[in-house]
């Protein structure tokens, strides 16, 4: 080769500079890199959201080198025009004949293989914690402790997080990328509300999570429900309650359809129009059922204008509208404690402890530490200035109790992420928040002027109530007219019951 032919190849030869190669490797290794990734969530057959952050990088990273090509081309012809020198790497000829270049060469295989190994194992690895329960829950401990602990004690311990919160197919694959990488951005600059908001709004319909496990023509008849409730005097009296929650089921040749999941979800259709967005204020509900018929309900308590009917989305009803906290339920205070008492845990030979249990739940406090302390210092106080013999000489009885309420504190109240139950109400029921009465209730009228049904026995019949739960009542048609623990009186007209019951102290 003679030095002309050299000069006039050398200078057509752009591409040979620093830049661009830079560009060509941080390509190739980003593509590598994502194709790993990818081909962990293919062999795993679900998505983590997590990995939406590495995907998002390596496309950034792609795109960088695809830039950097050609603009290092660009540098290199105007410098090369400038009359400057050719950028080194042309003057690099890979020559096999030297043995330096072959065993140079055989290193980088050697080393690049190894990489790509290493890479792939550790990427399998991590691939499968980042699906797992552990990963999801405990990761971002502070965000996402509460989710975690609740859901540990749910009915879903078992199922991962991923079946209901992703689901299988490439549409909700990629929603769960970004929206991943969004969650890992916002708790990285610590830009998160607390506590999380509910509802998640681009939650994935029921039909194709919960129903991928539970068939909602499924016959499932009458549930049986069973509390105990220990009241606020100096006794802690208790009044019990069973009763038959009409859950019902399909219309077929051996039984007639009946009951809540049939009226609600497989007769009729019911799409309505909440004013919140946590969905506690409906305004405007529509039945429609198989013969095409429909029936419109408009709320006097949550009017809506006209406006607010075309724009606010309109939902339909789905499992989770009843069901919202299959897997994350927080027991207000109220429930545990008397669930405490009733096993024992809390002693019940304790005056007020019922009522003095629930205060204490019911304090706000800024860290756990607090709570715990807390608990332990309003107990001691409460029966020291109040009840000083039992302060002297039942301390094994008030360990026990502080233990325990403490216990609750410790798994149902999440001050850091000021989760609780009053902040993730849940739907079913209607006790300390409007739940199944956001519908059914005394101003939600029909275009005749005539209210939703609210009757008691629609839902559910009354079996035994009080003191005496021995008696059982026969007419299991009609149950029991419902006595109200409090005063004895029965309710001869409709109330909201979350008008005083908040599931804390605020009924005292
Ligand atoms: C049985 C289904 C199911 C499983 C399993 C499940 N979740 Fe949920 N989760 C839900 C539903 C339903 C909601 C939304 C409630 C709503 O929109 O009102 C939710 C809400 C949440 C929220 C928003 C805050 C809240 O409480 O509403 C977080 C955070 C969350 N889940 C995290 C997790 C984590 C972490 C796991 C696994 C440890 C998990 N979830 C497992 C069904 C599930
Ligand atoms: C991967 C399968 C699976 C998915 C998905 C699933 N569930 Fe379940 N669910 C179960 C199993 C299994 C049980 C029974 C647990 C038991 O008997 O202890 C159960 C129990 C229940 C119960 C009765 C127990 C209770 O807590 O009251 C309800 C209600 C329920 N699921 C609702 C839902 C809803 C709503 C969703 C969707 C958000 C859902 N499930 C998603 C498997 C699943
Ligand atoms: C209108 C409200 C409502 C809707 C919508 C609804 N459910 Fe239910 N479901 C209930 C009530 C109320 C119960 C009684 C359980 C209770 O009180 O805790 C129940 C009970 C259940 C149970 C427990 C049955 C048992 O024997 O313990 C399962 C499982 C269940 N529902 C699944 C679903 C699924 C899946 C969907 C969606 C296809 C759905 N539900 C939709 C109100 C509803
Ligand atoms: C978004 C509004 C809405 C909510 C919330 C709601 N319902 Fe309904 N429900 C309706 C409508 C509308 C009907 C009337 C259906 C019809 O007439 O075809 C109905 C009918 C029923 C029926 C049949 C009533 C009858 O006359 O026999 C039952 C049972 C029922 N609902 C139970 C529940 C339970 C339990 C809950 C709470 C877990 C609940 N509903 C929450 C709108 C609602
Ligand atoms: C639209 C359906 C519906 C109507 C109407 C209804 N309830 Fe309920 N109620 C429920 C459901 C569902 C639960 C179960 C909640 C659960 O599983 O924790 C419940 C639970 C209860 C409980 C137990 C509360 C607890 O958490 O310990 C009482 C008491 C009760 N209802 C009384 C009444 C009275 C009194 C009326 C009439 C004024 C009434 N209900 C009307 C659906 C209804
Ligand atoms: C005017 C206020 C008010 C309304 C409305 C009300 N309650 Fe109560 N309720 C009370 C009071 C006060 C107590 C007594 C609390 C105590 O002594 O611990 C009580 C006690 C109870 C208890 C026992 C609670 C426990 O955890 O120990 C139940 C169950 C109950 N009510 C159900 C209902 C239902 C269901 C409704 C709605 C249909 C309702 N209440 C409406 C004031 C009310």
């Amino acid at each position: 080769m003679n030095s002309e032919e050299e000069n006039s190849t050398e200078s057509s030869r752009y591409h040979r500079n620093w830049t661009s190669f830079a560009g060509l490797v941080l390509m190739v290794l980003s593509f590598l890199f994502g194709f790993v990734v990818f081909i962990m969530e293919l062999i795993s057959g679900h998505g983590s959201p997590y990995n939406g952050f590495l995907f998002i990088a390596c496309s950034v990273a792609l795109i960088t080198g695809f830039i950097l090509i050609p603009v290092g081309m660009l540098q290199e012809r105007r410098s090369q025009k400038a009359g400057h020198h050719a950028a080194s790497l042309a003057e690099f000829h890979l020559d096999f004949r030297n043995p330096e270049h072959r065993y140079a060469t055989l290193s980088f295989l050697i080393a690049g293989a190894l990489v790509f190994v290493l890479s792939t194992v550790g990427g399998v690895k991590g691939y499968h914690s980042t699906e797992s329960v552990e990963f999801c829950g405990q990761l971002c401990h502070e965000v996402m402790n509460p989710e975690y602990v609740r859901y540990k004690e749910s009915s879903h311990a078992r199922v991962a997080c991923v079946e209901c919160h992703i689901g299988s197919g490439a549409e909700w694959f990629v929603k769960s990328k970004i929206s991943g990488a969004r969650q890992i951005v916002a708790v990285h600059l610590d830009t998160f509300s607390r506590p999380i908001p509910t509802p998640i709004h681009d939650l994935r319909p029921a039909r194709e999570t919960c129903e991928e496990c539970h068939w909602r023509r499924k016959f499932t008849g009458y549930k049986e429900l069973r509390r105990s409730y220990f009241l606020s005097d100096e006794e802690n009296s208790l009044h019990q309650l069973r009763m038959l929650i009409k859950i019902g089921g399909e219309n077929t040749t051996f039984q007639k359809g009946s009951g809540i999941h049939y009226h609600m979800l497989i007769a009729s259709k019911v799409e309505y129009i909440a004013k919140d967005d946590r969905r506690q204020q409906i305004g405007w509900v529509r039945t429609s059922r198989a013969d095409g018929s429909f029936t419109e309900f408009n709320s006097e308590d949550y009017p809506l204008t006209d406006e607010q009917k075309e724009t606010l989305e309109v939902r339909e009803m789905d499992c989770m509208d009843c069901h919202n906290r299959p897997a994350h339920q927080y027991p207000s205070a109220t429930a545990s404690v008397n669930a405490s008492l009733e096993d024992g845990a809390i002693p019940r030979t304790l005056p007020y402890i019922k009522r003095e249990a629930v205060l204490a739940l019911d304090t706000r406090y800024e860290t756990p530490e607090d709570a715990s302390t807390g608990i332990a210092n309003t107990l001691r106080e409460f029966y020291r200035t109040e009840y000083p013999e039992v302060y002297n000489t039942r301390k094994g009885e008030m360990k026990a109790a502080i233990g325990e309420v403490q216990r609750i504190a410790a798994t149902t109240v999440f001050p850091e992420m000021k989760a609780r139950w009053s902040a993730y109400p849940d739907n079913i029921g209607h006790l300390n928040s409007p739940g199944c009465f956001r519908c059914h209730n005394d101003t939600m009228l029909d275009t005749n002027g005539d209210p939703m049904t609210s009757d008691c026995t629609i839902c559910h019949l009354v079996l035994t109530q009080g003191e005496a739960t021995n008696q059982v009542n026969i007419n299991i048609e009609k149950g029991l007219p419902f006595i109200h623990p409090e005063d004895g009186f029965e309710f001869d007209e409709f109330t909201l019951c979350d008008d005083c019951h908040d599931g804390g102290g605020g009924i005292y």
